[in-house]
């Protein structure tokens, strides 16, 4: 689907431009952006013009079902132009408020004879060819059927729209109308506009739905023209205009809602495109209206969208590779991962209205449960301040809320999906050095209030079943609780989350010399073992057994076995189960039994011992991965392509990874299998291709050969710039093992890297070959587990260890897992 991307034409010359001036730009990583990925088959990204976390995104709202990210290539029509969006989630979709919508003309010439209520014009005039679909970091443009072509840049909180009109019509005078609706349709009471009549501008608010919670959240916008000479403006309601009538107040609905509703402005001639800025603002019309004038004084488009594609080249440009012979498509796939790791969550830095601290504000965490596994780790390598910026607003969310949130946007707590996984976030930043402006006491205090106090609504704070956790070691399924109250299903992956969110605390702790937390951190971090079923089975639903014996279960509070099928809620549950956060889902939040059994990121050495040592826990991997009980569309399946390494087969992980990308990964509209989930999908492709994934929360990368010849990595801060070079690299990808490694030089045969790879600039240089070799298999090679490694085969650990004559056994936690005593 090449041809809906503008690249070869604009991209040649802006690369021909700067050549000159700069000899880096050889190499632009913008030319291998396509923000059109995933915009069908309900990849949800937001396609549109935006800044690197900004919060002003533009882009042509759709009517498709699958409209969440606002734009989608599926055959729906245009429904407006709005300048709001969140960026590949499900449910509901977020933003998408105060759509414009543009006509050459009204029939006639008569107002009332346009198109306003969004239903209709969408229906009558919002036909595009997706052919004339153009879109690349900073601008997106598309050409209804009327002719009329929408281009469109974004500036921090505000958006420049640009109109062409087709020429030559009668009658023409070109109406542009601004409606008070969003995408889901949920405004509330009361609805606000009004237009000056001397200059056009329109202001106005309304109070709006948040799409993963119960909350509301207000938003004001102040839009003003440029171009063509204003003829008349006025506003309307539902199918009729008034051009006597200036101000609108709105209510919510009569018979349904949102009532049609909204502002408009013509113009004298179509000779000349109408340019539209819309600022946007949480905080006033007035703030909004500054926000534009300031971002966008003078309506220079062109200046306003090289700003934008500055500042994407500037985020993108420390990753640099050689390709070594693989098709373009890999590298279009490798930054248009890159840059979807950017576009959420969003900086709403001085548009919060609530906090008043002086802090970082972002929203649009959507959700951390998503982000925490990839997506924010690979921003802490590529954009540490971001990351630090990020987590002062988690923390600064925890002072005013008196909670860290799991799930937040437009200011509201979201839906907690599972562990207090913002534990993790902060964690992984802490160990990782991530220290600017952070009060790392009050991340502290933070993480230790989620896993002690349990809080009234834990539906969207902290955890709930406090009492059980402490007094039984689990969360038992239909447990008593009567000091908080959530949906009382997940307690198998609340248990797992919870254990693992322990252990990252245990490892804050541990960093801050306290001994005591540690420990008692430590021993929670356990409890997954309290829901392991030795002799629990598993069939499919033909009746056949899968063969696997040992399974996580829910227990009862009275310490007795719940039965769950661990094959509910896999990819291959065709019987409808109800697995999400409805009251009648079970025990595992959006996946089986069988997939969260891996899910125990901390301790593989106990997990493989369980599972009858690392053949049997290699066999259950693959049948994992090639039954298709997993399913790489969402998120608690990525860390199971990497953990063969634990089981001292990384080869395998390369092959996994192989496996995944790009056939459930690529570069066409539909190539990703599943909601982007605000960049997390984008940043498993990213890591995956780059040959190092993380552990979350620990400070651990798993290494396979990257997808090219070799990626470097400049380290925003340090300037030192970490190297990942393949020798006997192989672009059609026969030859991903890794036969023997070097680090800096020195022979390096464990299967990880820690962060200091990145901030000290290392050269990791791996020699691949066809097969498996012995490499990074032995015991002493493998990532630190808290339990030790044992049943491996002696054979081939014993050769390696007398090799590197290096400890026999996996570091322990307590140890050196941490590289600390
Ligand atoms: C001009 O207006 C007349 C009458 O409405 C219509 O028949 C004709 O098609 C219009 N011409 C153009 C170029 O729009
Ligand atoms: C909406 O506006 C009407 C008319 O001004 C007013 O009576 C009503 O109280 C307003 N509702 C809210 C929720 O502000
Ligand atoms: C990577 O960095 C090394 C050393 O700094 C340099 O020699 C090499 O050209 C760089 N490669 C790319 C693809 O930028
Ligand atoms: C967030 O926005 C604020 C205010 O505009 C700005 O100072 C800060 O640099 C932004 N942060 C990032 C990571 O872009
Ligand atoms: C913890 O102890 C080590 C060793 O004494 C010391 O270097 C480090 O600064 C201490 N960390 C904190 C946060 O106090
Ligand atoms: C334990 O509780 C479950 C669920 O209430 C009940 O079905 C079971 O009979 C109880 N078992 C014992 C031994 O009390
Ligand atoms: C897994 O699904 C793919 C299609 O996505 C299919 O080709 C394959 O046969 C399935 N494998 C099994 C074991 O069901
Ligand atoms: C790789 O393994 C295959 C058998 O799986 C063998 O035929 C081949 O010779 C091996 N290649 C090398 C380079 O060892
Ligand atoms: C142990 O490793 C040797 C050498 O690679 C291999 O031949 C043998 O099959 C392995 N045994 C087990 C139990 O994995």
């Amino acid at each position: 689907m090449h041809s809906f991307r503008s690249r070869p034409a604009s991209i040649a010359l802006l690369v021909a431009a700067t050549a000159f001036q700069n000899a880096v730009a050889q190499f632009d990583p913008l030319s291998y952006v396509d923000q059109l990925i995933g915009s069908r088959n309900g990849g949800n990204i937001f396609p549109g013009a935006t800044l690197p976390y900004g919060m002003a995104k533009a882009v042509a709202d759709t009517t498709s079902g699958s409209n969440q990210g606002g734009f989608t290539l599926d055959g729906t029509p245009i429904s407006g132009f709005s300048a709001m969006h969140d960026s590949g989630t499900g449910g509901s979709p977020s933003l998408g408020n105060f759509p414009l919508f543009p006509y050459a003309s009204c029939p006639d010439d008569d107002i009332d004879q346009c198109d306003f209520p969004k239903k209709t014009r969408a229906a009558n005039h919002g036909q595009f060819d997706a052919s004339s679909v153009v879109a690349r970091p900073g601008y997106f443009e598309v050409t209804l059927n009327s002719g009329i072509n929408a281009a469109m840049t974004a500036t921090e909180h505000a958006a420049l729209f640009r109109f062409t009109f087709p020429s030559g019509g009668n009658l023409s005078h070109p109406l542009i109308l601004q409606d008070l609706t969003d995408l889901s349709d949920s405004r509330q009471d009361n609805g606000t506009v009004s237009v000056d009549p001397e200059t056009g501008r329109i202001t106005g608010s309304g109070r709006f739905q948040s799409s993963f919670s119960q909350g509301q959240y207000e938003i004001y916008f102040c839009t003003d023209f440029s171009g063509s000479k204003m003829f008349d403006n006025g506003i309307f309601v539902n199918s009729r205009a008034s051009t006597v009538a200036k101000d609108l107040t709105i209510s919510r609905s009569i018979n349904g809602y949102p009532l049609p509703g909204g502002a408009f402005v013509r113009f004298e001639s179509v000779d000349v495109p109408v340019l539209a800025r819309v600022g946007l603002s949480f905080i006033s019309s007035e703030q909004a209206c500054s926000n534009a004038e300031a971002e966008i004084p003078d309506y220079d488009f062109d200046g306003i969208e090289q700003a934008a594609a500055d500042a994407w080249r500037q985020k993108l440009s420390p990753i640099t590779l050689s390709a070594g012979g693989v098709d373009d498509s890999q590298i279009v796939n490798f930054y248009s991962g890159i840059y979807r790791t950017m576009v959420n969550p969003q900086n709403y830095t001085g548009e919060n209205p609530f906090f008043g601290t002086g802090e970082p504000y972002f929203d649009s965490f959507y959700c951390l449960w998503d982000s925490f596994r990839s997506q924010i780790p690979f921003l802490t390598i590529l954009d540490p301040d971001a990351v630090a910026e990020m987590i002062r607003s988690l923390i600064d969310t925890y002072r005013y809320e008196g909670w860290l949130p799991d799930c937040r946007m437009t200011f509201s707590k979201g839906y907690t999906q599972g562990g207090s996984n913002a534990d993790v976030v902060l964690a992984d930043g802490f160990l990782k050095g991530i220290t600017a402006g952070i009060d790392w006491d009050v991340g502290y205090e933070a993480v230790v209030k989620d896993a002690e106090v349990e809080p009234f609504d834990w539906s969207s704070n902290g955890r709930g079943g406090l009492d059980s956790w402490k007094a039984l070691g689990y969360i038992p399924v239909q447990d008593f609780d009567y000091k908080g109250f959530g949906t009382m299903t997940r307690s198998v992956s609340r248990t797992l989350e919870y254990s693992y969110n322990d252990f990252v605390i245990a490892q804050m702790a541990q960093l801050r010399n306290n001994t005591a937390d540690t420990e008692k951190y430590l021993e929670t971090s356990e409890n997954w073992k309290n829901l392991y079923k030795s002799d629990q089975t598993s069939n499919f639903a033909s009746g056949a057994d899968t063969g696997y014996v040992g399974f996580f279960q829910p227990k009862f509070l009275n310490s007795t076995w719940d039965f769950q099928d661990p094959l509910w809620c896999s990819n291959i549950d065709n019987a409808g189960t109800v697995c999400s956060l409805q009251n009648t889902a079970h025990e595992t939040f959006e996946s089986s039994i069988w997939e969260y059994g891996f899910f125990v990121p901390h301790n593989q050495g106990d997990l493989i011992s369980l599972y009858g040592g690392p053949t049997q826990f290699v066999e259950r991997l693959d049948f994992l991965h090639d039954s298709n009980i997993t399913y790489i569309g969402n998120e608690p399946a990525f860390l199971t392509v990497f953990q063969y390494h634990y089981a001292g087969r990384p080869a395998l992980s390369a092959k996994r990874a192989h496996f995944y990308i790009p056939r459930f990964f690529d570069t066409t509209p539909e190539g990703l299998p599943g909601n982007d989930d605000s960049g997390a999908m984008g940043s498993f492709v990213a890591f995956s291709m780059m040959g190092l994934f993380p552990n979350p929360g620990q400070d651990v990368y798993l290494i396979i050969p990257p997808f090219f010849e070799s990626v470097n990595i400049t380290h925003p801060q340090t300037g030192n710039t970490a190297t990942v070079r393949n020798v006997n690299f192989d672009p059609t990808y026969e030859a991903i093992y890794i036969q023997s490694a070097t680090l800096d030089g020195e022979p390096y045969t464990k299967n990880w890297i820690d962060h200091s790879f990145f901030t000290e600039g290392k050269e990791l240089v791996l020699t691949l070959g066809q097969n498996e070799s012995s490499w990074g298999t032995a015991v002493q090679d493998l990532p630190p587990s808290i339990g030790e490694y044992t049943g491996f085969n002696e054979t081939l650990s014993r050769r390696t260890a007398s090799r590197n004559s290096g400890p026999r056994y996996a570091p322990n936690f307590r140890r050196n897992g941490l590289g600390i005593s």
